[in-house]
């Protein structure tokens, strides 16, 4: 087998340094948790980001290079200046809300931002080349990194590149504003295929061939440049037998019983904090159903999990007191003296803490704005070995597309998600049983394993017709 080099901005460590002492943190977000297991079974290596590392002393930053290097990880160091203009300025300053059509959170300017970013790519592209040994396997990840592809080809033109966007690919319509879009597209078509979560990414992609740069593709295939790019839907999976195993074991239905107050039903909802996730406007549909339906004040209780996330982006500052506030004002309004109907916690949880609040849920609330796939949904599922609970899913995530068995509501429509929490609280249990087994079955069948395999397969079929055997 060959030997894999995983790419992406962000490893799934993060370095922090509190007190004195160094922390390695578990990343949250999709990407790091999901190609985990991929890069644990390949035995290759995985190169990213791992956090500001520049406050830690010479033997504490030797340690970690020991300890990163155990683990198969390989650090790209990026200074105060690159996290402020490619990562804050234009990787999660443009790219992100532009992806996810939020076109009023895209500041003026961003030229140098941009500059920032080609270089930050070039950086990777070099440290990647620096490691690559003829018949590596190399796999892009992201919107970060979108030069890559290109300028690794350049560097090493019989490369085996995959590329993988984790986030929705938007309409051509939103992706010709960016005044970077012919760059973009040319650096991605260095790989040799381009993955994405769903059909609809990959025609949106294919358009934006043609409108920007006059590519046809003819349905997964497009010629550029003397070569054969493959385009393909991939929905990634999770690791759905491990977290099964874990939330069916006596621990963790311990804990989850122990969340529970009698008579009382829980909500959920587990989010980074992020303006594309949805989190106001669902907390305004639970206001609704309270103020609709006041025989459930004090018999429903919403646990929602923000996970402190990109906290320097100016988009991201002011959210988190609007979210606050609203919380402030629907437990003004709503709590008793033995109940709130928000319960609302700002930090990071581990991933037996996050099985054992899946299991204790009634209800799922998965009701992003716009999200590539959204994991969570999936990992709500495989916890469920009761084969109970309802998931409510927009459907504007990645994952409404393979998840018909949830509850699907127009997250922008409070009116609709109030009325889908209702039907989610009043559902009889054959009928949720039922549900729950049909997605089961789904997020069983559909891991990440098997999508990191058919990506790689469809790599290196598709390679070996442009390069030869490697
Ligand atoms: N997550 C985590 N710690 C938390 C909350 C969430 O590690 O406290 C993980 C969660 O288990 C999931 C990922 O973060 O695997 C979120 O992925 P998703 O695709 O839902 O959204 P993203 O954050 O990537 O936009
Ligand atoms: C999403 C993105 C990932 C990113 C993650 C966490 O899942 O698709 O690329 O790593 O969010 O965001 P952060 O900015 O902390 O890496």
């Amino acid at each position: 087998m060959a030997r894999l080099l995983l790419v992406s901005n962000r490893l799934p460590v993060t370095v922090k340094v509190e007190h004195g002492e160094v922390l390695v943190t578990r990343s949250a977000g999709g990407l790091a948790t999901g190609m985990k297991g991929p890069h644990e079974r390949s035995g290759g290596l995985w190169l990213g980001y791992p956090g500001d590392v520049s406050r830690l002393q010479p033997d504490q930053r030797a340690a970690l290079e020991a300890r990163l290097e155990e683990l198969r990880y390989v650090p790209l160091h990026l200074s105060p200046g690159e996290v402020s203009r490619f990562y804050e300025g234009f990787s999660n300053g443009v790219l992100w809300p532009l992806f996810h059509y939020m076109l009023d959170r895209v500041p003026l300017g961003g030229e140098r931002d941009w500059e920032s970013y080609r270089r930050v790519n070039e950086r990777f592209a070099d440290l990647v080349a620096a490691h690559h040994r003829e018949g590596d396997i190399v796999w892009v990840h992201d919107y970060q990194l979108m030069l890559v592809p290109g300028l690794l080809r350049k560097k090493i033109p019989n490369a085996r590149i995959g590329f993988f966007l984790h986030i929705p690919f938007p309409s051509s319509e939103v992706f010709r504003i960016l005044p970077w879009r012919t760059q973009l597209l040319e650096g991605l078509l260095g790989a040799d295929l381009i993955g994405f979560h769903t059909l609809s990414y990959l025609r949106h992609f294919a358009s934006a061939l043609l409108l920007v740069n006059g590519l046809e593709a003819n349905v997964d295939r497009v010629f550029t440049e003397g070569r054969e790019v493959r385009l393909g839907a991939f929905p990634m999976g999770i690791d759905a037998a491990a977290l099964s195993t874990l939330a069916g074991s006596p621990e963790v239905a311990a804990e989850a019983q122990a969340f529970r107050q009698p008579g009382q039903r829980i909500l959920l909802g587990i989010d980074r904090l992020d303006y594309t996730k949805g989190i106001p406007r669902r907390l305004l549909a639970l206001e609704r159903l309270l103020e609709r339906e006041p025989s459930l004040r004090g018999k429903v209780r919403l646990v929602q999990v923000t996970v402190p996330s990109r906290t320097n982006v100016e988009a991201y500052q002011g959210f988190r007191s609007r979210v606050d506030e609203l919380v402030g004002r629907i437990n003004g309004a709503y709590a008793t003296v033995h109940s709130v109907p928000i319960h609302s916690m700002y930090r990071s949880f581990n991933e037996r803490q996050l099985a054992s609040l899946y299991r204790a849920a009634d209800v799922m609330l998965v009701t992003p704005l716009r999200d590539g796939m959204n994991l969570v949904a999936k990992e709500f599922v495989a916890s469920r070995t009761d084969e109970d609970g309802v998931l409510v899913l927009s459907e504007l995530a990645g994952a409404a597309s393979e998840l018909a068995d949830a509850l699907l509501v127009n997250p922008y429509d409070i009116g609709g998600v109030a009325a889908a929490l209702k039907r989610a609280l009043t559902m009889p249990e054959n009928e949720r049983r039922q549900r729950m087994q049909n997605l089961r079955q789904h997020v069983l069948e559909h891991d990440v394993h098997g999508w990191a395999q058919s990506f790689l397969s469809t790599l290196e079929e598709q390679s070996e017709a442009s390069h030869g055997r490697a």
